[in-house]
């Protein structure tokens, strides 16, 4: 990949402000020198989520996220780095040199909607004009599911050769065979030879919000594993985000502001042949906050259809949770044991689904279910494990009104505590302490880092003043900590480049560290005389290498003096003298 020069990254960084590109995306309020505004990372109803001009930074303290306006891209448009600042590059009107970058580089996601989109088109001709595609044609009605539903939801045939897309490509240009390995749609670089990734597979194609075709699932007619392959995550397509069918069931969610959420391609076709639209799978992954974010603009309530057999299982993975903590109402659909949704729908019809709806569980009652089932609630180690694992549940819901709701709610919760003969201001003040303990990880998320060496960066971040005297006594090297250390570095390279360490500049410096970097300042911040406080760990930090050198001398004495070198002992003999 071609690399952007340091020179124009400073000119990006140097031309943005990060008010202004935020305020393209959250609206911001002034508070005093700072501005702020909801955070756009995590749910919340008032604002943490703060902009600092004077630093160009941004910080939540809610959720801890941080960074400069190249993090704040990268981390809202899922883009890389060098993405970033082209994206930036192009908002000030700043040329990128972009070198010789045959295809890398900058990927550009327009090729890859073209490349996925002229191949559903081929896949849908071979699947309904060509006589290759009958054995998918047969798979799908021997499966109950109907042309319409098929022909809506786009399906497609990728016959069983390895060329097919590469052939109907035409002259092979090697710029038009990389996007289509960008797409995920052919592979085998490493091998030499190109290849088609799906072959003999019933195709469905995976479409963004807009309908546009970002990835495919290919699901084998025979026995064969997997059963499934999907495309690798690209530019376009990731499947902690995307949802599938969610351009289709749009629509019908935004009226009934109700969606139920599947894991099948082919649950979410049967209900839609039913007439049940207001329906959308994951991609063979736990559910994210970022899906249940995604859902939040459609429905107000989630309906999660589990598997008959796996109900039980899947709710012990954290999307439960995540439901709580980003405070959407959702409840859980069970199904008769050995069905799962697409079978339920083609045997019983739409109605039948529906009505399930109103046998459905809460979801926190139904982790208090799980949670109760799981532990032996006659000894008091199950019970006590049993209330804090639910306890630890609603420690996550984010307001304090709702918290109480679910305590009150939930009659298991309360037998338990009565049976244990544990009084509600017990709970209450256990689950207090859980909700502090976690706003404490979120804020202080380097606790586990020496404490000097956290105050001396602390200081330097906040007070860039500081950094030349620092550097005067300690170098990078005495910086133990793995992370701290990469960060003093980044102090260092930005200081002799730039001559000043622009904390805008350090945080880009320090790549993936910039959040915890943008951490360290916004502490530092809140410390007073960084001079005293940045000399003392200094200090701390020279004392502490000097005790090691002395050690090590004595042990390295204490061999050679064994062993009779004697030039060796008297060397290291002075040595020690010295360091005393
Ligand atoms: N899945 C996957 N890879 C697999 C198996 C499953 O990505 N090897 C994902 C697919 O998105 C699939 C979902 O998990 O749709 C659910 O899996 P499963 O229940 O096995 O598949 P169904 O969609 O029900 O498929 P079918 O009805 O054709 O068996
Ligand atoms: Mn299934």
């Amino acid at each position: 990949m071609a690399r952007i020069s340091p020179e124009t990254i400073a000119a990006v960084e140097q031309a943005t402000d990060i008010v202004s590109l935020i305020s393209e995306y959250v609206p911001l309020k002034r508070a005093g020198k700072d501005f702020k505004g909801l955070c756009p990372f995590h749910n919340e109803k008032t604002p943490s989520f703060f902009v600092v001009p004077a630093k160009q930074i941004y910080h939540c303290f809610g959720c801890g996220e941080g960074g400069n306006a190249f993090g704040f891209v990268m981390a809202m448009e899922k883009v890389s780095f060098p993405e970033a600042i082209r994206m930036l590059a192009e908002r000030a009107g700043i040329r990128v040199e972009t070198g010789d970058e045959p295809q890398a580089g900058g990927i550009d996601k327009e090729k890859l909607y073209r490349a996925n989109e002229w191949a559903a088109k081929e896949y849908e001709k071979y699947l309904w004009d060509d006589p290759r595609g009958a054995p998918a044609r047969e798979y799908l009605s021997g499966r109950g599911l109907g042309v319409e539903v098929a022909k809506r939801f786009r399906l497609g045939y990728a016959p069983p050769s390895r060329d097919t897309l590469l052939r109907a490509l035409g002259r092979r240009s090697n710029q038009a065979i990389a996007v289509l390995e960008q797409a995920g749609l052919v592979t085998g670089r490493d091998r030499g030879e190109f290849y088609d990734r799906f072959r003999g597979r019933l195709m469905f194609p995976i479409m963004d919000v807009r309908g546009r075709v970002i990835a495919f699932g290919g699901r084998t007619l025979g026995d064969d594993t997997p059963k499934y392959l999907n495309s690798p995550e690209t530019p376009v397509f990731s499947k902690g985000i995307s949802l599938y069918a969610v351009s289709l069931a749009k629509q019908a969610a935004l009226k009934s502001r109700e969606i139920f959420v599947m894991e099948g391609y082919t649950d979410v076709l049967a209900a839609f042949q039913c007439g049940v639209e207001a329906v959308v799978a994951t991609l063979g992954t736990a559910l994210t906050a970022q899906h249940v974010r995604n859902l939040r603009r459609y429905a107000d309530r989630v309906y999660l259809v589990y598997d008959g057999d796996f109900a039980g299982e899947k709710a012990s993975d954290r999307g439960l949770d995540i439901f709580l903590e980003e405070e959407m109402d959702a409840a859980i659909v069970s199904l008769p044991a050995g069905e799962d949704p697409c079978d339920f729908l083609l045997k019983r019809g739409g109605e039948a689904f529906r009505a399930l709806e109103s046998t459905a569980q809460e979801i926190f009652d139904f982790k208090v279910a799980i949670v109760s089932k799981r532990h032996d609630l006659t000894t008091v180690a199950g019970q006590s494990r049993a209330l804090d694992e639910i306890l630890s549940t609603v420690a996550k819901v984010p307001t304090a009104m709702r918290q109480e709701l679910y305590l009150a709610r939930n009659t298991v919760l309360r037998d338990l505590a009565e049976k244990m003969n544990i009084q509600e201001s017990v709970l209450r003040e256990r689950l207090r302490r859980m909700r502090s303990g976690r706003a404490q990880e979120v804020v202080n998320k380097d606790v586990k880092y020496p404490s000097e060496e956290k105050w001396l960066l602390e200081s330097i971040l906040a007070e860039p003043k500081l950094v030349e005297s620092a550097a005067a006594r300690v170098s990078p090297d005495d910086v133990r900590h793995e992370d701290l250390q990469k960060i003093m570095r980044a102090v260092l390279t930005v200081f002799q480049r730039d001559g000043e360490a622009r904390l805008s500049s350090v945080v880009t410096e320090a790549g993936e560290l910039g959040g915890l970097v943008v951490a360290l300042a916004e502490n530092g911040a809140k410390q007073s005389n960084h001079e005293k406080r940045l000399s003392d760990c200094v200090d701390r930090i020279l004392d502490r290498k000097k005790k090691e050198t002395r050690t090590r001398l004595k042990r390295e004495l204490a061999q050679k003096a064994d062993s009779g070198d004697r030039e060796a002992t008297e060397r290291l003999l002075r040595a020690l003298q010295e360091e005393m």
